[in-house]
């Protein structure tokens, strides 16, 4: 049994990563700003839960949040292409000097390994299908560069101080608890929340666009899978289940000519 730190725990994957611990015989410290992420999300674990209300950007609450422990799972971010293009600094500050902030606190208090939930995103222009990790990177949006920045600086923190990272690279994750109100939403949700009111969900330009999907467990499963394997310091892994998805083929939804960014 292992003391874990899951920075952003009370989000998405986050919270399912909390639970997955747990059922594993784990021992779970959460730290989160709760800025995306929501205490009801960990409702059901909260009483097995040391739970920190604080920031990534600061670093004594790092320090502090880090103490004892042997793994740290870092999926606090501003995790929102849209939002990134915005206010392209907060999501810097968060994403990139919050990672360093992470990997500091990870090095000084002697962290086993540090899983980074890294993004897909880091492919971005490059054209090649299926993604490989050797594939170049070409990152698009502000996010993605922030997201991959803190790719960097996991490597870099291998390579100069012996820190053991490993880095995630997950393909739009969806599943229970991803909110589907946010201006930030995913697709995912905001069909499944029009089909569930009766309405048709909305699709913009032709509904060929592709993703691969990743189902929550599948990466709380990798997640798990990383903090353990040995030989997988320094490396970084495409978390996806490998088919492209298009909503062309539901019959019941509604097209429009404007286009969307990608989640
Ligand atoms: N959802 C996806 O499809 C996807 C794909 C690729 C990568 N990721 C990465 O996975 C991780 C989790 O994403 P998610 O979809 O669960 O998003 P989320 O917004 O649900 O979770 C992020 C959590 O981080 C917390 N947080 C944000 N800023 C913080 C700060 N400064 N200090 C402390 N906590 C802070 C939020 O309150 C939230 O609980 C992120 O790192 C994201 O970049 C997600």
């Amino acid at each position: 049994m292992s003391l874990c730190l899951v920075t952003g725990g009370a989000g998405f994957i986050g919270s399912h990563l909390v639970d997955g611990l747990l059922q594993a015989g784990h021992s779970v410290r959460v730290l989160d700003n709760l800025s995306t992420g929501n205490l009801a999300n960990l409702t059901e674990v909260r009483p097995r839960v040391q739970f920190i209300e604080g920031d990534i950007t600061d670093l004594e609450t790092l320090r502090a949040a880090t103490r004892g422990v042997a793994w740290v799972f870092h999926e606090a971010a501003l995790a929102s292409v849209p939002r990134s293009v915005a206010d392209p600094a907060a999501t810097n500050r968060v994403c990139v000097d919050g990672t360093v902030n992470v990997l500091l606190a990870a090095r000084d208090a002697k962290v086993q390994r540090v899983v980074y939930a890294a993004s897909s995103s880091a492919y971005g222009a490059s054209p090649s299908l299926p993604k490989r990790e050797t594939d170049l990177t070409l990152p698009l949006s502000p996010y993605a560069v922030a997201k991959l920045a803190g790719e960097h600086y996991c490597a870099a923190f291998s390579e100069v101080y012996g820190l053991e990272t490993v880095r995630l690279r997950y393909f739009n994750v969806f599943g229970p608890r991803q909110p589907p109100d946010s201006p930030y939403a995913a697709g995912i949700p905001r069909f499944l929340e029009a089909m569930l009111a009766g309405k048709s969900p909305i699709i913009y330009g032709d509904g060929q666009q592709s993703r691969d999907f990743t189902y929550v467990a599948d990466v709380v499963h990798a997640n798990l899978l990383a903090a353990k394997a040995p030989g997988v310091s320094g490396k970084v892994f495409n978390i996806a289940c490998g088919h492209r998805t298009n909503p062309a083929t539901s019959s019941t939804a509604k097209r429009t000519s404007l286009p969307r960014s990608p989640s």
